[in-house]
């Protein structure tokens, strides 16, 4: 199996970064929030994932080279770090916790980008576009299983609070698979879509943050609180920009839920508020597809404000993520972690 693995390597013409320029492009790009007093924390998580990762590097070099420079804005391991000095201290078990958070998201977004049939992440090709589906299904894996065993050097409580969330993040992306093409989709349901996928591992950045530096069950449930209605905001915003961002300031590839047939809140709005027969033909643009897909579909959701109406949803999310911080005493993190809540509904990336 030797020789197999060490074929394993960028397809030849992907656009996979080669240089330290490019690379150093990208990680400036991809920087999202100023994290203030965690950034020396959050370079500790990094080094415990890269130092997991590391003993892959002889078998599967190019991969995990790539994967060492694919930083995205580090949010999960900046809002547990952040959790954990606003409530106490951030600890060695929190260092752990925020990488195994990290890789868990990693996980994700690799196997996202098969789904999506995604070319750019990161400002960088992703790992399918580079290595194809069946590499990126199995280093997707091998993040989730190495993210359990990290866990595990913990302790049992960390291990079932992640797979609890864990199995909710699988099964959000799931039902969101199985939703593709129903353009029947209701609030509900893109609610119960958004809960797994993104907000259950917000949830449980918070939650682990505060229980590992000691905070009492009520604090924890409100840091978990806050994750939650952060990662609620997080994905509309994401959605969002989803059609109407930009590819250069993201850093990935947009305009997939349309293409995907993945109904998202601002058109599920519109196809609830539109008169019948025009939701009809919406339907019918949407089932239809092609070029330009996403600037017709705006067209048609300008009657019915959908846009705003999303932005707004999102900004009450945000405001109910504040809410649960006021538990917390003032200082600097809970600043910082208000900050986010803002910037997470306001971003380009
Ligand atoms: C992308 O998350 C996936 C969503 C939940 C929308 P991020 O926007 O946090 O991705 P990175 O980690 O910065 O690349
Ligand atoms: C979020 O959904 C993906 C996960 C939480 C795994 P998206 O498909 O909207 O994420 P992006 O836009 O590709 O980052
Ligand atoms: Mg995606
Ligand atoms: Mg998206």
């Amino acid at each position: 199996m030797g020789t197999a693995m060490a074929t394993v390597s960028p397809a030849s013409g992907g656009t996979t970064p080669g240089t330290d320029a490019v690379l150093a492009r990208a990680a400036t790009k991809a920087a999202g929030p100023a994290y203030g007093p965690v950034a020396a924390d959050i370079v500790e998580a990094e080094r415990i994932f890269d130092r997991t990762l590391a003993p892959h590097r002889g078998p599967f070099g190019p991969l995990v080279e790539h994967l060492k420079h694919y930083r995205g804005k580090r949010l999960r391991p900046a809002l547990l770090l952040l959790t954990a000095k606003a409530v106490g201290k951030a600890l060695p078990a929190h260092h752990t916790l925020a990488a195994a958070m990290e890789m868990i998201h990693t996980a994700t977004l690799v196997h996202d980008d098969v789904l999506d049939e995604a070319e750019l992440r990161r400002h960088a090709a992703t790992f399918n576009a580079g290595w194809g589906n069946k590499v990126s299904i199995l280093l997707g894996d091998m993040l989730f299983t190495h993210a359990f065993h990290l866990t595990s050097t913990v302790d049992v409580r960390a291990c079932q609070i992640t797979g609890e969330v864990t199995n909710r993040v699988c099964a959000g992306e799931l039902r969101q698979v199985a939703e593709r093409g129903n353009l029947e989709l209701s609030e509900e349901d893109y609610f119960a879509v958004i809960d797994g996928k993104t907000a259950a591992l917000t949830e449980c950045c918070g939650r682990l943050g505060a229980l590992y530096a000691g905070a009492s069950e009520e604090v924890a449930a409100k840091m978990a609180g806050y994750g939650h209605n952060l990662g609620l905001a997080f994905q509309i915003a994401d959605d969002v920009l989803d059609l109407v961002g930009s590819e250069d300031a993201a850093g990935k590839t947009l305009g997939t839920d349309l293409e995907q047939q993945k109904l998202t809140l601002p058109v599920i709005h519109s196809l609830h508020r539109l008169p019948p027969a025009e939701a009809t033909k919406l339907r019918e643009l949407i089932r239809a597809g092609g070029a330009e897909l996403g600037l017709r579909v705006l067209h048609a959701l300008e009657k019915t404000q959908s846009v705003a109406y999303a932005k707004r949803r999102a900004e009450e999310f945000a405001k109910a993520a504040r809410q649960e911080l006021e538990c917390l005493p003032r200082g600097e993190c809970r600043t910082i972690l208000e900050a986010v809540a803002e910037w997470s509904v306001r971003r380009e990336k």
